[in-house]
C-alpha cells in the first residue's frame, strides 16, 4: 500500500484529497494542530459516511508547521512516498495582522518540510500548495506558469518564497517537487471567513430567519472559482508524471463578488441589496482586483480539466448551506 503524508489534513484542501486518496487505497497520513476545541470536523464524515470502508487505512498524528522536530521525526517514522504540503496561515486578510507568523508557517513551514525530507534521506514525491495570490498585481492576462509573480499581501509574499524554495530543492537536490499554482476553489467545506461560503452560509441564515445582514467588503474584485473536488485530483496527478514541474489550475473564467451574490441569492429567488451592508473592516490594504487562469499546460501534460462549472458550484454551496440549517433545499431552490 502507498503511503501519502498530508500537511493541513483538517482543512478544505486536506479532506479532499484524503478521501481522493484513501478510495485510490493509499495509507494515509495526516498531520494535525493541537486544539482547545474539536477540529476534525472535515475529516470524521469520510468515516461516519463510509463506515469501516477505509479502516486502518487513515492516521492521524500531531505536528505543527513552526516545529521541525516534529516534521523530522513524522517522516522518518512514516517515510511517505508522497508528501502533500497544504498547511499554511491561509487567510489573506488576516496575513496583514499576524504577518510575521504567516511568514513563519506560510513560508518557512514549506523549508522545514523539504529540509526534513533530506536530513531524513527518504526517497518521496513533494507537492507544495502554491497560490494565484503570488500573481497579485496581475502582470499578465490571464495568467499562466510564466507570468511574473507581483504578489501583495503577507500571504501572497509568504507564497512566493515557498514557491521558490520548491523550485531550489527540485533543481539542487534533484527532488521531485512540484508547484500547484491554484486559482481559488471553493467548496461546501470552505472555511467560513472566505467570502463565497461567507454568503452562502449566511444566505441561509437569512432563509431560516436567523439573521437579516450579510456585511462584506469589496464587492468589485473578480476571482476564478473553481470547485475544490475537482482541484485535489490535479494535486494527485503532478505527483504521478516522470518529471516534477508547475502548474497552474484554474477554470479560465472570471466573476465579481456581486456576480456570485446574484447568483446564490437568485437561486432561493432573493435580492442580495436588501441584506448586504459594505463594512470597510473587510477591505484589504491591498487587493488583489482580478484573477484569470490559463490552465493549458496542466491539460496538455497532466490530462487535467475542470469539471464543475461556476454555476454548478454556486448551486452545490447554497443547497448545502440550506440543509445544514434544516431547510428544505428542493423546495427553496425549485429544483
Ligand atoms: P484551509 O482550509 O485554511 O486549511 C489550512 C490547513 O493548514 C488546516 O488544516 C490548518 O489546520 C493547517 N495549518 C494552519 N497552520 C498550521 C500550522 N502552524 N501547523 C500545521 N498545520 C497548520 O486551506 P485550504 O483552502 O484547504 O488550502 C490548502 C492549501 O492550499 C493552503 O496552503 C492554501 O494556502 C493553499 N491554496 C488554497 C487555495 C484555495 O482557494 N482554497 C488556492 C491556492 C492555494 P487547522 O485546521 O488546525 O487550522
Ligand atoms: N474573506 C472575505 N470576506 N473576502 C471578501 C469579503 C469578506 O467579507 N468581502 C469582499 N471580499 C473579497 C476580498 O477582498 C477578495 O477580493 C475576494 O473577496 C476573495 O476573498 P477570499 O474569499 O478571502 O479569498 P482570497 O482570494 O483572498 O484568497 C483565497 O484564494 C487564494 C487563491 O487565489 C484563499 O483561499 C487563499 O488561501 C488562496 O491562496
Amino acid at each position: 500500500m502507498k503511503k501519502a503524508f498530508i500537511t493541513g489534513i483538517s482543512g478544505q484542501d486536506g479532506s479532499y484529497l484524503a478521501e481522493l486518496l484513501l478510495e485510490k487505497g493509499y495509507e494515509v497520513h495526516g498531520m494535525m494542530r493541537r486544539a482547545s476545541t474539536f477540529n476534525r470536523e472535515r475529516i470524521d464524515p469520510i468515516f461516519f459516511e463510509n463506515p469501516g470502508r477505509f479502516k486502518n487505512q487513515l492516521q492521524l498524528h500531531y505536528g505543527d508547521l513552526s516545529d521541525a522536530s516534529s516534521l523530522n521525526r513524522l517522516l522518518r517514522t512514516i517515510k511517505p512516498e508522497e508528501i502533500y504540503h497544504l498547511g499554511a496561515q491561509s487567510h489573506v486578510r488576516v496575513s496583514f495582522d499576524v504577518p510575521e507568523y504567516t511568514a513563519d508557517i506560510t513560508g518557512l513551514g514549506t523549508i522545514r518540510l523539504l529540509d526534513a525530507i533530506l536530513e531524513t534521506g527518504i526517497d518521496t514525491k513533494f507537492y507544495q500548495a502554491s497560490s494565484s495570490e503570488m500573481y497579485g498585481l496581475v502582470q499578465e492576462v490571464p495568467q499562466k506558469e510564466t507570468t511574473p509573480f507581483y504578489p501583495r499581501s503577507p500571504y501572497g509574499c509568504a507564497k512566493v518564497y515557498a514557491y521558490w524554495i520548491t523550485v531550489n530543492y527540485r533543481e539542487a537536490y534533484k527532488m521531485h517537487a512540484s508547484n500547484g499554482i491554484l486559482f481559488n476553489h471553493e467548496s461546501p467545506r470552505r472555511g467560513e471567513s472566505f467570502v463565497t461560503r461567507k454568503i452562502t452560509k449566511t444566505l441561509a441564515r437569512i432563509m431560516a430567519n436567523k439573521t437579516k445582514e450579510l456585511a462584506l467588503g469589496n464587492l468589485d474584485a473578480k476571482r476564478d472559482w473553481g470547485y475544490a473536488k475537482d482541484y485535489v485530483e490535479a494535486m494527485w496527478m503532478m505527483l504521478q508524471v516522470k518529471e516534477a514541474d508547475d502548474y497552474v489550475i484554474a477554470t479560465n473564467e472570471t466573476h465579481s463578488i456581486r456576480e456570485f451574490l446574484d447568483l446564490a441569492f437568485g437561486f432561493v429567488g432573493r435580492d442580495w441589496n436588501d441584506y448586504v451592508r459594505i463594512d470597510p473592516k473587510y477591505y484589504r490594504p491591498t487587493e488583489v482586483d482580478l484573477l484569470i487562469g490559463d490552465a493549458t499546460k496542466a491539460k496538455e501534460k497532466l490530462g487535467w480539466t475542470p469539471k464543475t462549472s461556476f454555476n454548478e458550484l454556486v448551486k452545490l454551496m447554497v443547497y448545502e448551506d440550506l440543509k445544514a440549517e434544516g431547510l428544505d433545499a428542493d423546495k427553496l431552490m425549485k429544483l
